[in-house]
Parts: C-alpha cells; sequence; structure tokens
C-alpha cells in the first residue's frame, strides 16, 4: 500500500476561460482569446471559442456536489481578470458575486479552494496597449491582485498569481502559438520580466494585507531537462535550457534572485530586459509560501548544431532530443516519463530548500474518448488510471525521501475547452457530452480516484 499523509490534498485543477462560458456576458470584458477568437476562428479547433466551455458559470453548484461525492477536498480554478475588473479598475458585481458563491460553496463542501489569478487570459484592453511587455501591466497586475484578496480573501486561503508563466511568454512572443503570436526574443525576455515583476508585486499586495492563515505561491509548468549524452556540450544545452525554463521563475520565487547564470547569458547575448531600481529588493522581499508544479513530459535535449549570435531563438541554446524508443502518449504527443517527477521531488528537497509544493497539474489528454464508453455509457478510460498510477508511484518515492509535496491535483475535473485544441483532448474524470455541454458523466477514472481518496492511497 502506498499510503499519502494525513493532510494530503487530493484535486483537480481547471481555470475560469477554460470553464466559465458566459464569455463576453454578465458584465466581463474581452481577454486576448475572446478577440483572437473572433479575428481568427479558423486557428481554433473545429473552431470551438471560448464561450463554448463545460458552462461551470451555471453548473458550479452541481459540479462541487460531484466533487463531494469522489471525496475531493481541494480543487483549483481562477479568477478571469476581466470578469472581476472589466475596465481593469472597476468592480463588476455580478463577477464578484459568482465567485462569492462559487468559492463559498467549494468551501462550505469541504473543498479548499485555491485560487489563481492569471491563466492566459490577459485583458484585451490592456493588450491593445501592448500587454506584458509594457510596465504598465505590471500594477494593473498588482491592483487586480489586491482587488482579488480584499473582495475573497475571508474564504479563499491558498493563492497562486500564474499558472505557467513560460505559456504565454513562448506561446506568445516566441513560437506563434497564442495572441500576440510575435517572434522576438528580446521581446520574450521583456514580457517574461514583467511576468515576474507582477508576480512579486502581487506578493508584495498580499502580504500588506495579512490574510488571516493566507498562503501565497505560483505554479509553474516543469518539464526537467535530460541531456541526450554526457558530452560536455550536451550538458551544457540541459543546463541552459533548465535555467530558461525553470530556474527562470523557481529561483526569485523561492530564494528571491534571478539566477546570475542567467542575468550574464542574457547580457551576452543583447537580451536584457529593462528594469527599475528598487526590482532587485522587491523580488527579494517577496518570495512564495508554496509552490505548485504542472507536470506532464520531460524535456529532452541536445546541444544546437548550428548557432546565432547574439542567439536569435532558445534553440541557439539547447535543440530537442527525440530519443529513440520513448513512451508517447499518442494523442497529446507528449512523452510519459513518471520517473521524472521523482527527478522534481527531488529537486525541490535539495535546490528550493525543501519548500512546501504540490503537483498542481499531471494527467493524460486522449482524442475521441467515446471510443471507450461501455454499455453503460461509462469512458473506460483505464489508460489514465494507469498513467496517474505510474506518476503516484514516483511522486510518492520522492515523498518518502523528505520531499515536502503536500497535494496532488489531476487536470482536470471535467473535460473542458482548451485554448486551441478546443475539446480535441479530453482530460477529466467526468466527461462532457459536446452536444449539450451542461451534461456530464464520470469516468472510470473518476470510480479510482475516489477508492483513492478514500484509501489515501493505493495498493501496488
Ligand atoms: C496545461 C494548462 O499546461 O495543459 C491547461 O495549464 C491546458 O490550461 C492543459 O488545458 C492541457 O493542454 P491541452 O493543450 O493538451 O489541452
Amino acid at each position: 500500500m502506498r499510503e499519502f499523509s494525513k493532510a494530503f490534498l487530493w484535486g483537480a485543477a481547471a481555470s475560469a476561460p477554460q470553464t466559465e462560458g458566459h464569455s463576453l456576458e454578465n458584465g466581463k470584458s474581452a481577454s486576448t482569446w475572446d478577440e483572437w477568437f473572433k479575428l481568427a476562428p479558423e486557428k481554433f479547433n473545429e473552431q470551438q471559442g471560448p464561450s463554448d466551455t463545460s458552462n461551470v458559470y451555471e453548473e458550479y453548484s452541481k459540479d462541487i456536489q460531484r466533487m463531494k461525492e469522489l471525496g475531493m477536498n481541494s480543487y483549483r480554478t481562477s479568477i478571469a481578470w476581466t470578469r472581476l475588473l472589466p475596465d481593469g479598475r472597476t468592480v463588476n458585481p455580478e463577477g464578484t458575486a459568482f465567485y462569492k458563491a462559487y468559492f463559498s460553496e467549494l468551501k462550505a463542501n469541504g473543498v479548499e479552494p485555491i485560487i489563481n489569478l492569471f491563466h492566459f487570459d490577459l485583458p484585451w484592453w490592456l493588450m491593445e496597449k501592448g500587454g506584458w511587455e509594457i510596465r504598465e501591466s505590471v500594477e494593473a497586475f498588482a491592483f487586480y491582485a489586491k482587488t482579488a484578496f480584499e473582495l475573497f480573501g475571508d474564504t479563499v486561503k491558498y493563492w497562486t498569481t500564474f499558472n505557467e508563466p513560460l505559456v504565454h511568454i513562448e506561446c506568445g512572443y516566441l513560437y506563434g502559438f497564442h495572441y500576440p503570436a510575435i517572434v522576438d526574443f528580446k521581446k520574450a525576455v521583456q514580457v517574461g520580466y514583467h511576468t515576474l515583476m507582477a508576480h512579486v508585486r502581487a506578493v508584495e499586495e498580499f502580504r500588506k494585507l495579512q490574510i488571516e492563515n493566507g498562503q501565497i505561491g505560483i505554479i509553474l509548468n516543469i518539464s526537467p531537462a535530460y541531456p541526450k549524452s554526457q558530452s560536455s556540450e550536451d550538458l551544457k544545452a540541459k543546463e541552459l535550457a533548465d535555467l530558461f525554463n525553470t530556474n527562470s521563475f523557481l529561483d526569485p520565487a523561492v530564494h528571491g534572485e534571478i539566477p546570475e547564470k542567467l542575468i550574464t547569458v542574457l547580457k551576452e547575448h543583447e537580451l536584457t530586459p529593462v528594469t527599475e531600481t528598487q526590482d532587485k529588493e522587491l523580488i527579494r522581499q517577496n518570495t512564495v509560501d508554496f509552490i505548485g508544479l504542472n507536470y506532464y513530459q520531460p524535456r529532452r535535449v541536445q546541444a544546437p548544431t548550428t548557432v546565432h549570435f547574439p542567439a536569435e531563438m532558445p534553440s541557439d541554446f539547447y535543440i530537442p532530443y527525440d530519443m529513440p524508443g520513448k513512451r508517447i502518449n499518442p494523442y497529446r504527443g507528449w512523452e510519459i516519463y513518471p520517473e521524472a517527477l521523482y527527478d522534481v521531488a527531488v529537486m525541490m528537497k535539495e535546490q528550493y530548500r525543501n519548500i512546501p509544493w504540490y503537483v498542481s497539474e499531471n494527467g493524460m489528454g486522449v482524442a475521441e474518448e467515446e471510443r471507450f464508453m461501455d454499455e453503460q455509457g461509462m469512458i473506460q478510460d483505464d489508460y489514465r488510471i494507469e498513467f496517474m498510477k505510474e506518476h503516484l508511484r514516483e511522486l510518492h518515492r520522492g515523498i518518502a525521501e523528505g520531499s515536502n509535496c503536500f497535494g496532488y491535483h489531476t487536470w482536470t475535473f471535467v473535460d473542458c475547452w482548451s485554448w486551441l485544441n478546443g475539446y480535441r483532448n479530453r482530460y477529466g474524470f467526468y466527461r462532457v457530452d459536446l452536444d449539450n455541454h451542461f451534461e456530464r458523466s464520470l469516468k472510470k477514472s473518476g470510480l479510482w480516484y475516489k477508492e483513492l481518496i478514500e484509501k489515501n492511497g493505493f495498493l501496488d
């Protein structure tokens, strides 16, 4: 039996833009997703946009009962900045009432809300001014964060500032996947820097309010780098991949410092962002209470064959290595490598002062899951159960060695809309009926999760 600690958090994660619906209604203003969908619907799988979600705006009460039924003791979702403060300054009463009711009901049903402030959804009014490229975004975010803490801090005790900040940086400014789909390394670094400062300022606002028992963290996507070989070139590629993708946010969040090495590399390549004099001190003073890590896949890397100087893209530092024989989730194209979760647990213990952390996302996206539906209408997603088991086994090993992990959340509870992928890949314990997004049905993995929570572990 692999048992977890008594207070271990079991739950699932989602986000406001991917679940709420009513994307341009009830006082909400447009985010980059709403506008991008208007501008280029063909980019979105089956032209499903941000209004086509799982209707949590109406369904949250019933969904909370479903969470309770599975025994979940925690749930992470986010606030939509554009719903709470449609113009960035004025509180939307309808949005406030919705979130108040939603969070209180989670709490009343024994499901601890972990509330995140930003999940890729920048307000359009801010984007039009330059978004994260401009310093104004830092103070705009700090104001939004402060407003949210003041409004909901009596109910919500666990807060996080950003979900996967690397995503809006690299998808928006390096690889063309998200709006504004610019390819510009220098801008990407500036966007990253402002995001970090926005996080830090939000933590500062949080500390000022002294919310009773309140804790604040950040959620980072973690794909630990593994080198192709032990050659010095490949090892350097691994080091740089971790520097840009892992240490860049983890170091300031936990240790209060941007890694010196990163500062040097950026300088060498003329990528240094514009900063302000007080920033260093602000970063130093505003570290977090806990970390959330989203783990899906490792990052296999090797040394680049041709490089530009100064660097034009991260591929001037490291390139992907397509390792023969790796296990793959064919629907998502992601490698399955549970062992990395053990490595992450050890890294948190040894390199990040064993700060409390939790697995804030882990899961398996599978397309056309209706194929696996049995006669009773239940999706037999044994592959997902196996995936979770394998990852929990490795996590458990890390915890047994002293890593301070306090919970495990899957992505996700109810199948949800996922950006450009729409509903292509399903991740939920509950299936959403694509012909009627109000309809949900439990999958086999949901039953397995319920049993896991009941036993606080699993037989191995
Ligand atoms: C995570 C994000 O990285 O991956 C979620 O936080 C996203 O927002 C999830 O939905 C799954 O991504 P996808 O593209 O496979 O649906």
